[in-house]
């Protein structure tokens, strides 16, 4: 018989053996899952459910709300079932058991995602969802980048008083953390996304950006000019051998000037020379310029994520 618990403390690995059962290329540990709880600014509301099939736990879900783009009734939810057990109604089970525990929250709406080649697109389509936006993830063998062909980019910034200089380099600055974190908030409103950004508070921002052991003070990347930061892109590491890149951001008023381009070349240098295998990055379908920047530098293009919402009537999108 199916049953449907609340996660406990025992659950982590759990919960991280399922979604690497699906997500066999993308590895996240049960401790980078404590970690997000820790993490969690205390406004966001979130529960975990786990469902067991004759004391074997074969699927997971969970209600949680964005940070970047807040509404105190609308909701994200998400449900992974292990393959083997999928299309038995066990994912449409969960799913109904975390709207049944949303309820005394009142949502207005929803927001999913899915891969493209997990299934999922047609899952929230039964439950009521449509797209709205595609998300493509894009991988670089990094052992196969050439920097060469970029070796003048860094002159050119310098000869316009700009510099392309590590985070760790940055942190000496006056104000660093403040700074950088008012650049990160700037940029990334910019940053297409289902629903109005919202900001984020600073230590949130210092918790993922500065605190979290992901992330790599000398392969994160910021432009600067006449001690202000103008451009950064971040390089965090995974639970699997490759690298994410986070934001890659400029300044509107300093765009146009390959500070982007140049930004991602030094995190991609700077990854060879450390031994790292592979890059992933993720970019809306609808940014042209990025998708284009990344082709030149050896991307190549996998699987889209796929953002759906559902509004529920009366609720304001
Ligand atoms: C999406 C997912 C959770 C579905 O779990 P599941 O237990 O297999 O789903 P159910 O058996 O309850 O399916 C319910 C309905 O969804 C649709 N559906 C689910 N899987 C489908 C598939 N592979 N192909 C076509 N339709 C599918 C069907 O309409 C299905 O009803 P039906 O079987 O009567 O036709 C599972 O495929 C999964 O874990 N995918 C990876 C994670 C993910 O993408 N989650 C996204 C949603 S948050």
């Amino acid at each position: 018989m199916l049953e449907i618990k609340s996660f406990t403390e025992n659950d982590y690995q759990v919960m991280s053996d399922i979604e690497n059962s699906v997500f066999t290329d993308d590895p996240y540990s049960a401790e980078s899952n404590r970690q997000d709880d820790t993490n969690r600014p205390s406004h966001i509301k979130h529960q975990r459910l786990v469902a067991w099939l004759e004391g074997k736990a074969v699927a997971y879900g969970h209600y949680t709300q964005d940070i970047g783009q807040y509404h105190p009734q609308r909701f994200r939810l998400w449900v992974v079932v292990r393959p083997e057990y999928q299309r038995q109604g066990i994912g449409s089970k969960l799913w109904a058991s975390l709207l049944e525990a949303l309820q005394p929250h009142d949502p207005i709406g929803f927001i999913s995602n899915t891969r493209e080649d997990k299934n999922g697109l047609a899952f929230l389509k039964a439950n009521g969802f449509t797209e709205k936006m595609r998300t493509w993830e894009n991988r670089i063998a990094v052992p196969e980048f050439d920097a060469l062909p970029y070796a003048h980019l860094a002159a050119e910034l310098e000869l316009q008083g700009i510099q392309i200089l590590n985070l760790e380099q940055v942190l000496s600055f006056e104000n660093a953390k403040q700074k950088y974190y008012q650049l990160k908030q700037d940029t990334s409103l910019d940053v297409p996304r289902a629903y109005p950004a919202t900001e984020r508070g600073y230590d949130d921002f210092l918790k993922w950006n500065l605190e979290s052991p992901k992330v790599l003070f000398k392969g994160t990347f910021l432009a600067v000019q006449n001690g202000e930061l103008i451009g950064l892109s971040q390089l965090f590491k995974t639970d699997g051998e490759h690298l994410n890149i986070g934001l890659t951001g400029v300044r509107r008023e300093a765009r146009g000037k390959h500070i982007a381009l140049a930004l991602k070349v030094a995190c991609l240098e700077w990854a060879k020379t450390n031994g790292y295998p592979e890059i992933r990055t993720w970019n809306d379908s609808n940014n042209l310029p990025i998708l284009a920047l990344n082709t030149k530098l050896g991307f190549q293009q996998c699987p889209a994520w796929i953002e759906c919402i559902k509004e529920l009537s009366g609720g304001n999108p």
